[in-house]
């Protein structure tokens, strides 16, 4: 994998800001793109900009077949199939729409049991509290282990005749990567569905939600190189046909009259409204272009990134770094912080002084983050166009910064 060409593909390394160069480091709130994806996104304006599945003229069948072949690519990204793959705005929105969907069709009722764990994004916690308000199921969290790591015991004894696990693949601030086929195996064995927060995995290793025998999988595009507002929840398609719908409007339909109306098929079932057909554009060509990368080189690439982070970050002695700490039992995150300096206004520091991107604060993940350190917490992420040098150039930076408070 050749780091220096990949970067050549994205404008924004180029960008010069107080006359230095970027470093990007927040690649878990979002990712930078290549000109491959922003051609794309400006080739449907340009060319193409019509609507889909609403016009028989040379414009619209040119961006249907486009849109249509965007769910192929998505689809065959993650190893599942076009019928299986909905389109949505982002990982909560797919989250949301398995929320309602199981609402709308009656599959809970009160005192069912919904398993979560203590790390979850807040997508992945806020709409089972709705659940638990609406008709009063139970929502459960499953523990963590010193290092970090779920505890298997506790979720061993809490899936215990639930109806739903909904548990992320990896985490978005302690980057611990939960074994999913083995919590999808006994989660399946108390007949409970399971849900996976795909928005950290996804794009950063191989995935096949066929053989993974999950039941939903939400993502977001723009965290995989793709326009932002774009994402997928993947179904199993028999329980896409059974579900309801959770959006209703043009296109989710097959035909309407005044007091009735009946279902289209998959995926458009769930996909209401005139979608996102640049985003479309975008995130097929972000599938292409990962593909040709190869997402085990990524990861490869990712994981020799957090080993050396991991390595210097903790002999920096004023500060803490909280996770697995082993970059074979995490994603290609770090999370930190120091006694000596806040970490907003260490954030606000390496930006001003050096132009390092990084993220502050919560994280969306709020549960988590304030039991660790209740004024939030500093996060360096990594993807596939970020460096060594960029890795050392942010601990140098980061030492220098705190040597200041020490
Ligand atoms: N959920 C995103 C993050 O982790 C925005 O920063």
């Amino acid at each position: 994998m050749n780091v220096e060409k990949i970067r050549e593909d994205f404008p924004l390394l180029k960008r010069e800001i107080r006359g230095k160069k970027i470093v990007y480091l927040d690649n878990a709130a979002t990712t930078l793109k290549p000109q491959q994806v922003i051609d794309a996104v400006v080739n449907y304006y340009e060319n193409a900009s019509a609507n889909v599945h609403r016009g028989l003229h040379v414009l619209s069948e040119e961006a249907s077949r486009e849109h249509e072949n965007a769910h192929e690519t998505v689809a065959n990204f993650v190893g599942a199939k076009k019928e299986e793959t909905v389109f949505v705005r982002n990982a909560t929105e797919g989250l949301n729409l398995v929320m309602y969907s199981l609402l709308n069709s009656n599959y809970f009722k009160k005192g069912d049991k919904i398993i979560v764990s203590k790390m979850e994004h807040h997508s992945n916690i806020v709409p089972w509290q709705y659940l638990e308000k609406k008709i009063g199921v139970k929502l459960e969290y499953v523990g963590l282990n010193e290092d970090y790591t779920l505890d298997m015991n506790d979720f061993e004894s809490k899936v215990r005749g639930a109806k739903l696990v909904s548990m992320t693949a990896a985490s978005n601030t302690i980057a611990t990567l939960p074994n999913i086929r083995e919590i999808t195996k006994k989660a399946h064995n108390e007949g409970a569905l399971m849900c996976v927060d795909g928005a950290q995995l996804v794009p950063h290793e191989e995935i096949n939600f066929s053989q993974m025998n999950i039941d939903f999988l939400a993502f977001s595009g723009h965290k995989m190189l793709a326009p932002t507002g774009t994402g997928a929840l993947i179904g199993k398609k028999k329980l896409l046909e059974e579900f309801e719908p959770f959006m209703f409007g043009g296109d989710m339909i097959h035909s309407v009259d005044y007091h009735s109306s009946s279902w289209n098929t998959l995926p458009n079932k769930f996909e209401a409204g005139t979608p996102h057909i640049a985003g479309s554009y975008g995130i097929k060509k972000a599938c292409e272009y990962l593909k040709k990368i190869g997402m085990n080189n990524i990861k490869r690439h990712e994981e020799n990134l957090t080993k050396i982070a991991l390595e210097e970050i903790q002999k920096i002695d004023s500060v803490r770094v909280y996770g697995p700490l082993d970059h074979k039992k995490q994603g290609g995150i770090i999370l930190f912080d120091s006694p000596l300096i806040a970490t907003h206004e260490l954030a606000m520091a390496l930006s001003e002084a050096e132009n390092i991107c990084i993220r502050s604060g919560m994280h969306c993940a709020e549960p988590i983050v304030s039991s660790i350190n209740k004024e939030g917490l500093a996060r360096a992420s990594f993807y596939l166009y970020n460096t060594e040098e960029e890795i050392l150039f942010f601990i140098k930076a980061l030492k220098e910064t705190l040597s200041v408070f020490g």
